[in-house]
């Protein structure tokens, strides 16, 4: 729209202006021929009057181009007759001029060219107003639609920014149920497996003191009775040999007993502390499993809790057990340092070290299961990777939480 009017007009009124400026040429020799002071002839027109018809032919031929799309077929008849007969009236009064009727030529001019001449500019400037006026719609409307087009953008623009705006707050919202959901899942999870740890352990504290207490009592008496009825029973009799027999038995037996039971729930955990439990454990590791073991203590001791002992012990129990089945090695560190603020323990290998691949969750619970006994004692478990290459488990417990002193 902007190209077909607003251009094209411009360039058509630039022809009418050209028209306008042909006919102002024409209207001053005209009156310059009129002038009875001058001293040429009719005549000595002729050649300027030619130029400016030129000019003028192919500027209205121009102007015609540039008018066709919005001028009547009336319109663009009238200015090509008006020309012609102009032409025409010209081309008369130069004949009379030549034919040396200077007089009658001039009246020509005033009664018929002037008049012509006047009718042409009139058409002219009206066409020029028509332009003027064509041009200020056509910037109207070229306006109206940019402020149409620019409101459907600012419509399109709003329309836009608020779906993406719900679009986030949905998503927000749901990602912080999602979470919200995962967190109290992971939670009830945790929960559960202490509790389950919890009643693991008090239950084998249960059955281990049953065990070395119940069985072992009976065991024990078993055996002495046993060895009384020997000595009422004469030497070399096959009776004294079956006796004697059958309390071997009873002694083996009392033995695995007192080991399962020690196994289960070391006795020597609650009767001598965590430190005794080590100083025996450790050792019976070596000999049991045939890896090299080196145990240092640190830091000024202090009492530790039963509960935090025992949980203490299960970590190391699968620390060392975790050691003897995946690291590959023969060769491992225990460290157990009591400082002002914690109590940490310690196990290092330069085994294989842990691939995180098989540490992947279903595998086992030994990881699992350490990390719930050290949440449980309000503390923290990390693997680490010593230089050296292998593994480092290290669990550290609050100070508080490991001597009891829970304020
Ligand atoms: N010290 C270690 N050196 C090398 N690999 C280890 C070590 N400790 C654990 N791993 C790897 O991590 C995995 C997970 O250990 P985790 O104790 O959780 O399970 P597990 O020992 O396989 O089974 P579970 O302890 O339940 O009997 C192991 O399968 C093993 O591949
Ligand atoms: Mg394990």
């Amino acid at each position: 729209m902007q190209h077909d009017l607003v251009d094209r007009n411009r360039r058509d009124s630039l022809q009418l202006l050209r028209i306008q400026n042909d006919l102002n040429a024409i209207a001053l020799a005209m009156r310059d021929m009129l002038d009875n002071e001058e001293p040429y002839p009719l005549t000595a027109w002729s050649a300027q009057f030619q130029r400016v018809r030129t000019d003028l032919t192919d500027a209205l031929r121009l102007e015609e181009q540039f008018a066709v799309a919005h001028r009547t077929p009336e319109q663009r008849q009238y200015l090509a007759s008006s020309m012609t007969q102009f032409w025409d009236a010209v081309d008369r009064i130069f004949a009379l001029a030549q034919q040396g009727k200077e007089t009658e030529a001039r009246s020509q001019i005033r009664l018929s060219l002037q008049a012509r001449h006047a009718a042409i500019g009139t058409a002219v400037a009206r066409l020029l107003v028509e332009n003027n006026e064509s041009e200020e719609q056509a910037a109207m409307q070229v306006t109206q639609i940019y402020d149409r087009v620019q409101r459907q953008v600012y419509i399109f623009l709003a329309a836009t920014l608020i779906g993406i705006a719900l679009t986030s707050l949905y998503l927000i919202r749901s990602n912080r149920q999602l979470f919200a959901r995962l967190e109290t899942l992971s939670e009830q999870r945790s929960e559960l497996a202490q509790k389950l740890i919890s009643m693991q352990e008090s239950m084998l504290s249960h059955i281990s003191r049953e065990l070395h207490d119940e069985f072992g009592q009976i065991l024990t008496a078993i055996g002495a009775m046993l060895g009384r009825a020997g000595k009422h029973v004469q030497e070399d009799t096959p009776l004294r040999s079956d006796l004697r027999e059958v309390q071997e038995i009873v002694q083996s037996t009392l033995n695995n007993v007192r080991s399962l039971s020690q196994a289960l729930h070391p006795v020597i955990l609650d009767e001598a502390g965590l430190e005794s439990t080590l100083d025996w454990y450790i050792p019976s590791v070596e000999r049991q499993t045939g890896i090299v073991i080196s145990y240092e203590k640190s830091g000024v001791p202090f009492k530790v809790d039963g509960t935090a002992a025992i949980h203490i012990y299960r970590v190391l129990q699968e620390a060392l057990n975790n050691v003897t089945r995946h690291a590959a090695t023969r060769q491992a560190w225990v460290r157990l340092r009591f400082s002002e603020t914690a109590l940490e323990l310690e196990v290092e290998d330069h085994g294989s070290g842990i691939v995180t691949q098989s540490a992947k969750p279903g595998k086992g619970i030994g990881l699992v299961a350490m990390r719930e006994r050290a949440e449980l004692l309000d503390g923290s478990l990390d693997l680490l990777n010593p230089k050296e290459g292998g593994t480092v488990v290290r669990l550290r417990i609050p100070r508080e939480r490991a001597d009891g002193h829970v304020s």
